[in-house]
């Protein structure tokens, strides 16, 4: 049964039997906290829910002694008086087209010592149509998550949600400051900011399977003026899911930002059977005093604590071969790659894209073999088992590839189900990367993409690492299972099939480390992230596109989570790649066969840093971004260990240019700090000679930066020596 969708009895109870339930006499006012992030609701005299305050906990919410304005509710409901964007639309069984929500209950139970959650009840009083909202508060981080579910107890058919925003609070400022993170193919994550104007501004992606060939669904909005690092209001927020989103921000004449969020409501309306509950995603909401830094900072702890798979498991460093050999290798080459890798202190090898599909389905190129997920015979005669021997009696792990959604029309499983596929009737099937997507919705679907999975990983217990790859996204939103009244459930049973599906592979295989990836970066959301160790960020490895595009994840991904490997993409010096490696989850994706001595050095010289200072920094250390490389020819950031005695700071030169003084940040003022430059190629004296300087001259005088040329980069260790 689908995660999302549980079919309740038949009789409802709406305000909940709970011990905590606050029934509507004793309760006006709803407050909820997350730290320094504080949610206050009213209900008015006409028992509609209002939104009074969200923002700084430390402000006192003036309550108002009589019902605000209609344009104050806190979940507008279209048809009966809203007249801004709704948040939630739906048609009733008997054909009216309005919604009108009022306050049942609310209960607010302790979870643990650090998450509380509030559920308030609502219904409309002229049809059995239920929304219950959950608002879970993490103090630690300040992080609030909220999301809805959707019910109904009509007579007379199924209740049409066409509309079903996952949360629309009210924001309150003279000017936002909205910061998306753009980008396509090879240049995910790219930061654009606006101030936004009065009216409606809409980021969304229609994409389907993956939330983002353009955009991610997260964005930071600023008051007052554009985000800064270390000062001013700054509100972050994340939507969990990867599949087609919309983020709506309407400023009214009165300066009220309404920020809607939630699925995509284009061509999703859901036909809800009496008695279903839909839930929505949750959005996740952070704010900060203090700048976009915290901000981060803040997704960064809820991510470790609650969001990503064994946030403390040490990820290996590993060796892929996809930028070295595409789909073309064999036994011998691959073998001869792990002893590269032994050499040079890598902990794992990851066979990447082509070693399945068999005879004229051969994955050799991109067009074969989806979908016939047996080994190559011809490239791999031995099985995946010899290879993991062989990897294990180097002393390292062995990862494979894996694309479950996907087919090629040239394999033999679409040859056999060409109905299986999403596409549109009537019209020519459109390819994305000469492939097509699996229904997810077909439960032969499900079982299939389920045994590509258990039949790779059940037999070949050597394999310990798994890339879930998604390499296109929905051009053509319709599938063959789903009968015609429902063909627009389609891209939402997906997504949930798909979290299904992932849940399973996570559950049965606690021991396997996964990466998550589409096409480079498509799919980066903590919908998806919450199964997987880490993902990938972008197919572009130029060292050069690779800052920007860690440097805008990183706003509200961990770097534990931030695959970074090395290749010669761009043919830069390799001590650049390396140092840009070095701030993410580090690995390495070159021909290491093919290297020469002095590279291979230089990369064992890399592992060993990251094995023994820098990886601790990058899992567990805190973000602060120094200098930003869009305002400046210089990227500088850090990571400070929590206990403020360690710190690894990373220089890089985008362009030519100085930036002569580097302040650094979140370090202990009074403490002493040695600093030193690492990652030196042989032969090359440091630009940053040895100093030791205490926390307040770092962070007020700053470092004299020496680096001006254009690709020039340095990694600097901060050590207390108090
Ligand atoms: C896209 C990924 O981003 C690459 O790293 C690689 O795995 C290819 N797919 C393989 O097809």
């Amino acid at each position: 049964m689908n995660r999302f969708f549980t079919l309740l009895a038949s009789t409802f109870v709406f305000a909940t039997a709970s011990a905590h339930s606050v029934p509507e006499s004793q309760s006006r006012t709803i407050e909820m906290v997350a730290d320094n992030l504080k949610l206050t609701l009213m209900v008015g005299d006409d028992n509609r829910l209002y939104q009074l305050g969200f923002g700084d906990a430390d402000k006192t919410v003036a309550i108002p002694d009589k019902t605000p304005a209609r344009e104050m509710e806190f979940l507008p409901a279209y048809g009966n008086g809203v007249i801004t964007e709704p948040a939630i639309q739906a048609t009733h069984t008997d054909g009216n087209t309005s919604t009108d929500l009022h306050y049942v209950s609310h209960k607010c139970d302790t979870l643990s010592n650090d998450v509380t959650q509030t559920v308030i009840s609502l219904r409309d009083p002229a049809y059995n149509f239920f929304v219950d909202v959950y608002v879970k508060c993490y103090a630690g981080s300040g992080m609030m998550e909220i999301w809805n579910t959707l019910r109904h107890d009509e007579r007379g058919g199924k209740v049409v949600l066409y509309r079903y925003a996952s949360a629309s609070p009210l924001l309150k400022s003279k000017e936002y400051w909205l910061t998306q993170f753009n980008g396509k193919y090879k240049r995910e994550a790219t930061l654009e900011e606006e101030r936004l104007g009065e009216g409606i501004k809409i980021l969304d992606s229609k994409l389907g399977v993956r939330a983002s060939q353009y955009r991610i669904p997260s964005f930071m909005l600023a008051f007052d003026h554009a985000a800064r690092e270390r000062e001013g209001e700054v509100f972050a927020a994340s939507l969990r899911w990867s599949g087609s989103f919309q983020l709506a921000f309407d400023m009214d004449w009165n300066k009220s930002l309404r920020v809607i969020t939630g699925i995509n409501p284009l061509g999703s309306q859901y036909y809800l059977e009496r008695g279903a509950t839909f839930t929505t995603p949750a959005v996740l909401w952070t704010y900060s005093r203090n700048g976009k830094g915290e901000a981060s900072r803040r997704f960064h702890r809820w991510a470790n604590d609650y969001a990503v798979r064994d946030a403390a498991k040490a990820r290996p460093v590993l060796l892929n071969n996809w930028e070295a050999t595409h789909c073309d290798f064999d036994e011998e080459r691959l073998v001869g790659l792990f002893d590269g890798a032994r050499e040079i202190g890598a902990e794992l090898f990851l066979l990447d894209d082509g070693w399945f599909g068999n005879g004229e389905f051969s994955r050799d190129d991109d067009k074969h073999g989806l979908g016939d997920w047996e080994i190559s015979t011809k490239k791999l005669p031995r099985g995946l088992s010899y290879l993991a021997k062989e990897a294990s009696k180097r002393k390292i792990g062995f990862g494979i590839w894996l694309e479950p959604e996907m087919v090629n029309p040239n394999s033999e499983l679409y040859n056999r189900h060409p109905e299986w596929i999403i596409t549109q009737q009537k019209r020519e099937p459109i390819l994305g990367r000469h492939q097509e997507i699996l229904d997810l919705t077909r439960p032969e679907v499900q079982h299939f993409e389920w045994q590509v999975i258990d039949n790779t990983l059940r037999p070949n217990p050597g394999v310990s690492y798994v890339k879930w790859d998604c390499n296109r996204y929905v051009t053509q939103p319709g599938s063959q299972y789903l009968p015609a009244h429902e063909q627009s459930h389609l891209l939402v049973d997906y997504n949930n099939a798909l979290y299904r599906l992932m849940d399973r592979f996570a559950k049965n295989y606690p021991d396997v480390t996964a990466m998550l990836c589409a096409g480079g970066g498509g799919r980066v959301d903590y919908g998806a992230l919450q199964y997987f160790h880490s993902f990938w960020p972008s197919d572009n490895t130029d060292p050069l596109g690779r800052i920007k595009i860690q440097w805008g994840f990183g706003h509200f991904f961990p770097a534990s989570t931030i695959a970074a490997h090395v290749t010669r993409m761009g043919k830069r010096h390799l001590k650049m790649a390396i140092d840009v490696a070095l701030s993410g989850t580090f690995g390495i994706d070159l021909a290491l066969d093919k290297a020469t001595p002095e590279e291979r050095r230089q990369l064992a010289d890399g592992v060993k840093l990251y094995k023994n200072g820098i990886c601790d920094l990058v899992m567990y250390g805190e973000l602060y971004r120094l200098v930003s490389p869009y305002e400046t020819p210089l990227a500088a950031m850090s990571y400070v260990s929590k206990d403020k005695k360690k710190g690894v700071v990373y220089l890089y030169q985008t362009e030519d240019g100085n930036v002569p003084v580097v302040k650094m940040d979140g370090l202990n003022p009074d403490s002493r700090y040695k600093v030193k430059e690492v990652n030196l190629p042989a032969g090359t004296a440091p630009r940053f000679a040895d100093a030791t300087l205490t926390g307040k001259e770092l962070m007020e005088k700053g470092l004299s930066n020496p680096l001006t040329a254009q690709f020039d980069s340095a990694v600097l260790q901060l050590e207390n020596i108090d």
